[in-house]
């Protein structure tokens, strides 16, 4: 058994944990209507095992209509009967426990659905009522026939939408920063913070170890709604001075939410935080704020050593004033995948093998993407199957994220790979997965899925994997290289020719060795 003395103590397990993301309709489908399920976690329980994760993230698996695949949240203290019901949740936590595997869950404080009864009371109701108090109704401009604002909509579109009264005269604006059906909460009315609470209780009790918070700089808006500079605003992305998000307030309620955090021992909290200024995105990793949160410098970083050195070193940067916990991760369910990223076929795969080892090989915490253990592609997709939002509301600009949230292939030489018995699945597969299917790779020890599991299970038994910071090494221009208090040397080699080693005794590299030299697009672990 490893030594427990190398690891963060159980009361911060997820100090150096690695967590694994499901996009549950994407995962597994135990039902064999063409979506993945809980139960279809449960049966995979045991491959997640064997690949040696921490930790799960689920995305949201709370009763919605998906509008935007579960982040439209209709009822957030019930599972979405697409997903299964309350009883498998509490099967899938138990038994996840019993191999030592957390589970967390993602949050959606936001925004609601259009369909929670909350909205439909609000719509119910007329201006100024308490209904109307828990979103954010204004009145037009002019005549009322314009928006309250000039703000876009992080999916395309305007962020507001009228609504009519009960006579079907138009009438109020509400604001949704994503979708019209993600009407965004007025986070000034108490009962919004009361109602998170029981959400958070509700499940905590269940026995989840935690939460990714959805929008964690989101929440608090302005209090007035002045126009924003259009410049600002890029399509899924915001600046930091975008106001709608990071707005002073939204450290208040993160505090609210930790109080309750705390009342349950050795539970987490990670925020998607997109801020760019490290002073800023310390800010909400203060002792009583978040536990994590998620830094996207590495997954938009190019494969380019100057640029991933600047990543690292803003990542710890960004922690180090608030002595928290850096995190990485190369991608998720809102990104490219990042085979794709770097390029593609055999070159964005070695690549995708240099990149896991430089991230295990960081201090900190570990997010994987279901799918990158088997280095999928971004899949591209027909336009008629397209359903992400974004793809619409873009009016075809864009084709939004589905390519990376095709179903997983799990085994058979064509699809749907036992991913469903469905050959109808919700996003189609690409036949020309064939080759990278888990039955597949299990079968291959070159293969990524391996290369994972091992990984995994250096860093998990070596005590060279210690210590809270790095230190740089010389390294040829286009190289880097890196070494841990714990003597763990990683090496990476972005340029197109092989280089020597720094010395040591290799551990593992991501590519075979050339004449004892680390070949391009290649990293490795020494001690
Ligand atoms: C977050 C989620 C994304 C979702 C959005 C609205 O950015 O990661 O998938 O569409 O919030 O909830």
């Amino acid at each position: 058994m490893n030594d427990p003395t190398l690891h963060a103590p159980e009361e911060t397990w997820w100090k150096d944990a690695i967590f694994y993301q499901i996009y549950p309709r994407s995962f597994a489908d135990s039902n064999g209507d063409g979506v993945g399920d809980l139960g279809g976690i449960r049966e995979k329980l045991g491959y997640l095992e064997l690949l040696g994760v921490d930790a799960l993230w689920l995305s949201p698996v709370m009763r919605s209509p998906m509008a935007d695949h579960g982040y439209d949240v209709s009822d957030p203290r019930d599972i979405d009967p697409l997903f299964g019901d309350l009883a498998v949740m509490d099967a899938l936590i138990e038994e996840a426990h019993v191999r030592d595997i957390k589970v967390t869950m993602d949050l959606v404080p936001n925004h609601t659905s259009d369909q929670h009864p909350w909205f439909i009371a609000a719509l119910e109701s007329t201006p100024g009522s308490p209904e109307r108090a828990r979103y954010i109704f204004r009145d037009g401009k002019g005549d009322g026939s314009e928006p309250p604002n000039n703000w876009p909509s992080i999916f395309g579109g305007s962020a507001w939408t009228r609504v009519t009264d009960s006579d079907g005269r138009p009438e109020q604006w509400y604001l949704h920063i994503f979708a019209p059906e993600q009407p965004d909460l007025n986070w000034t009315n108490p009962e919004v913070a009361e109602d998170l609470a029981k959400t958070l209780r509700f499940w905590l009790d269940r026995g989840v170890d935690g939460f990714r918070i959805d929008v964690a700089h989101g929440m608090a808006k302005p209090a007035e709604l002045h126009d924003m500079n259009l410049e600002l605003n890029t399509l899924m992305k915001n600046d930091d001075d975008d106001p709608r998000f990071n707005n002073e307030g939204v450290h208040e309620i993160h505090r609210g939410i930790r109080k309750v955090m705390d009342e349950y021992p050795n539970r987490v909290t990670i925020g998607e935080i997109w801020v760019q200024d490290n002073e800023r995105f310390g800010d909400y990793l203060r002792p009583d704020e978040l536990h994590l949160g998620f830094n996207f410098r590495l997954a938009e970083a190019d494969f380019d050593a100057a640029t991933i050195r600047d990543a690292v070193t803003n990542s710890l940067a960004a922690v180090a004033r608030v002595d928290g916990t850096p995190t990485w991760t190369l991608s998720n369910h809102d990104i490219e995948r990042e085979v794709t990223r770097y390029g593609g076929g055999i070159r964005g795969t070695g690549r995708a093998r240099a990149m896991l080892l430089l991230e295990l090989a960081l201090p900190g915490t570990v997010f994987v993407y279901n799918g990158s253990e088997l280095g999928l592609p971004n899949a591209v997709l027909p336009e008629d199957v397209l359903q992400d939002p974004v793809w619409e509301r873009s009016g075809h600009a864009e084709r939004g994220r589905d390519g990376c949230r095709v179903p997983l292939p799990w085994e058979s030489p064509a699809p749907p790979f036992g991913f469903s018995t469905s050959s109808d699945t919700w996003l189609p597969i690409p036949p020309d997965w064939a080759p990278l299917t888990v039955e597949e790779q299990l079968e291959d020890v070159d293969s990524m899925l391996n290369f994972y599991r091992t990984a995994f299970e250096l860093r998990e038994l070596r005590p060279e994997f210690s210590g809270s910071g790095v230190d740089w090494y010389g390294s040829p221009p286009g190289c880097l290289a890196f070494r841990r208090q714990g003597g763990l040397i990683c090496a990476l080699n972005a340029t197109d020719a092989a280089i020597p080693l720094p010395p040591g005794e290799l551990l593992m590299s991501s590519a075979p060795l050339v004449d004892g030299q680390l070949p391009a697009d290649a990293a490795a672990w020494l001690v």
